[in-house]
Parts: C-alpha cells; structure tokens; sequence
C-alpha cells in the first residue's frame, strides 16, 4: 500500500483533542447561506430522496451550464458534457480513473493539494512533480524549462489547480498560454480544479504586502483557451463557493467521450451524489453576482487581517492572490521540522495548522512550513491572532 493517511484530516482531529483554535483543515467555521440550506430542506420535504439520475439531477446539470456559460463564457451540453460527484475529490478521481492508463504519467505542480498524488497513484499512473518556486516578495512561480522537461511521450495529463491550495497562486493567462502549448504537443490533457473559483483577492504590491494598488489577479479556465476545451477536464464543486464542504456535491465538465467514461466510473464508484442537495445546488448556482460579490468582499477582509498577523507572529509569507490559505516559511522558530513545529502550535500554542511536508512528494521541501486556512469567522480569527502572541514570547 502506497497511501498514507491523510495529514490534514489527522490535525483536525489533533486539534479538537486539544481544543486548538483550528486553522488546518480548509472548512468553513461560519453558518452556510439561509437561502441554500432551505432549498435542501424543501427539497428532502419534497421527497426527492431517493437515487437521483447517476450522471446528475438535470435541474442541477442545466445549472451547471448556465454559471458555465455565464462566468466563463463556455457552452457545455448539459445532456453530455456534465457528470455530478461526490465533491471535487470524486470528480478529480473519477476523471482520471476515467483517462489514465497503466504506465502513464501525469504532471503537477508541488506543493499540491494532497489528494493529487494519491489519485494518480490510484489511477496507476506514475506522478511527475515540477517545483514551484516562491520569490522573496511571497509570490509563487515555475520555471518553463523544467515543466517543458516533465513532458514526454508517456505524459497523459497535467493537473493544475487556479486559485491553488496551499500556495495561494493564480495562475496567469501567459502561464495558462504555455501549459495549454505543452498540451497539445504532447497530447496531454487537463485536469482543472476550480474550487476556488470565486475567491481572488485585490490589491496587492509586487513585493507581497498589500495595498490599496491594484495588482488584481484574474481566474482564467484552461477551457477558455483556444482549442483546450476539447482537452480538459474541469473539476468544481459546491463545497468552497457556497460554504458547504460537507454536502459533498461537486461536478466534472468534459468533453462528450470523456463524459461517457467518466459517468462510467463514477456509477460503479458511488452511484450518485446526494439527490436533495444537488435540488438546492441548482439554486445555489443561480444566486445574483452580488453574492459572489460579497463572498470575495468577506473573504478580502479575512485574508487583509490575518496576512499581516502571522508575518508579525514570525512566520515569513506573502499575501495569497486567491484561494482560502497561507503557505508560510518557519524557518525563523528554530523547530527542527513542520511536524515537531505544528505539534507544538496545537499542543502549547493553541493553533492547529497543516505541515507543510503533506503538500510535497519530497518532504523535505516541506519541513520548514505550515499552511495556515483563514476561512474562519472573525472571532475564530482574532483567537487565533491573540495565541500567536505567544509565540513572540516564546
Ligand atoms: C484544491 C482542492 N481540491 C479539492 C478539495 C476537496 O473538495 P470537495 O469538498 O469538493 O471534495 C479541496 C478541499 O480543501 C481543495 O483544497
């Protein structure tokens, strides 16, 4: 056996045992929105309780299409291009259980959210990994040879995830330019996770402190690039954008033939995601823009208070440009690694984060850092900041 357990559901169970202010594990500590949960309570008082369609409710799937159509531009069929999931994480697994062969290898970018590897080793396909480095402003980058030297003729896909867990990075339309050129060399695929879609922050100098300046990143979704939509697979879900990770609602966008395979695996995987509340998903996807409007304003001011807290606490990091986390440098405790750091966080400091070894194939690479999640209301946040106090004591 090949898997470990997983890091970050560990913490999570290592910070209630210590009642550590959790900031590991990427959930929300804040009420989802009133208006989705009664349309699933309406929904299970309407019976729609029993095994939905296995590919998805079709109320769910055309509302799929329609926010498809409405944030990115895209036109999918909602008949053949759409398979609802159990969450993202069966939609990534599903995908590539659906594409990938024996032998074949697939490309992602390390750090990485830590179901990738296993998915693809899972798949028995074998991972690739290409760094991405971080400049001294915070921000993150790859080098172009070295993604260019992690193709070749056994390459079958690569995975990207924009806004990215656990570093923060947006990938920008030039990157997205050359990863899509790769692509279609090599006849590679995409495996796109999007779950942070919706949540991008602004103002932010070039040297990672933020500002009222306008340095405002951009999602961009390799389907919109020209002649990738036939070649990726777009992995979203419910969870982050609506508040409710444990709904495990998610959905895969793909072309007809890798549909069809798809919603194969995915039957004999798990049958269906939740009847009810794919019915309230359909609603939760046609919500106003003002509320995703509101969603970034909310998540802007949390980002805004916490960033400038950990750099004061010692921890060296920027300011992410999207997604829900902080990728910080420890090298400045003194702590032999991330996992005694991250003990000792929980255990004497109060504070449960991830190590940052579970984001690396090498862990090496990770063990002088710790991820830090900020989608917590504010009194969980300010908590947080009074505990860290002590670590300038310490
Ligand atoms: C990048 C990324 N993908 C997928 C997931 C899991 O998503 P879901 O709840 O849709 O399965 C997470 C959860 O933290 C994540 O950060």
């Amino acid at each position: 056996m090949r898997l470990t357990e997983s890091v970050i559901r560990e913490m999570s169970r290592e910070a209630a045992k210590y009642n550590a202010v959790n900031l590991g594990q990427g959930f929300p500590d804040f009420a989802a929105p009133y208006a989705v949960k009664e349309k699933a309570i309406e929904a299970i008082a309407a019976d729609h309780n029993q095994y939905a369609i296995t590919w998805g409710v079709k109320s769910f799937r055309d509302a799929i299409a329609e926010k498809t159509k409405r944030f990115l531009g895209l036109d999918v069929d909602p008949e053949s291009e759409i398979t609802v999931t159990c969450g993202s994480t069966e939609g990534m697994i599903a995908g590539m259980l659906a594409c990938i062969d024996e032998g074949e290898e697939v490309v992602l970018f390390e750090p990485f959210y830590e179901n990738y590897a296993p998915d693809v080793i899972l798949s028995d396909a074998k991972p690739v990994h290409v760094p991405l480095y971080q400049t001294a402003a915070g921000d993150w980058y790859f080098e172009r040879d070295e993604l260019r030297a992690a193709f070749n003729e056994r390459t079958k896909a690569i995975i990207i995830c924009t806004p990215n867990n656990p570093t923060g990075k947006v990938f920008t339309l030039d990157e997205m330019e050359f990863i899509a050129d790769l692509c279609k060399e090599f006849d590679a695929l995409v495996f796109t996770d999007e779950i942070y879609e919706h949540i991008i922050y602004r103002g932010r100098r070039d040297d990672g402190q933020m500002t009222m300046a306008t340095n405002n990143p951009k999602h961009v979704c390799m389907a919109q690039i020209d002649g990738m939509q036939e070649r990726t697979i777009v992995v979203n879900s419910l969870s982050k954008t609506y508040s409710v990770t444990g709904w495990r609602v998610g959905y895969c966008i793909a072309p007809p033939e890798i549909t069809n395979a798809i919603r194969k695996v995915h039957d004999f995987l798990t049958v269906g995601a939740a009847n009810p509340l794919q019915h309230a998903g359909a609603f939760a996807l046609s919500l106003p823009d003002k509320y995703y409007n509101a969603l970034q304003k909310e998540y802007q001011l949390k980002r805004d208070f916490i960033v400038p807290v950990l750099q004061d606490a010692g921890f060296r990091c920027g300011a992410p440009e999207g997604a829900y986390y902080v990728m910080t440098d420890i090298s400045g405790f003194g702590f032999e690694n991330d996992i005694e750091f991250t003990k000792y966080m929980i255990r004497e400091i109060g504070v449960a984060v991830v190590p940052g070894s579970s984001f690396y194939h090498d862990k090496s690479l990770g063990s002088q850092k710790v991820r830090f999640c900020f989608c917590k209301k504010d009194e969980t946040l300010q908590a947080a900041a009074e505990r860290l106090e002590k670590l300038k004591k310490g």
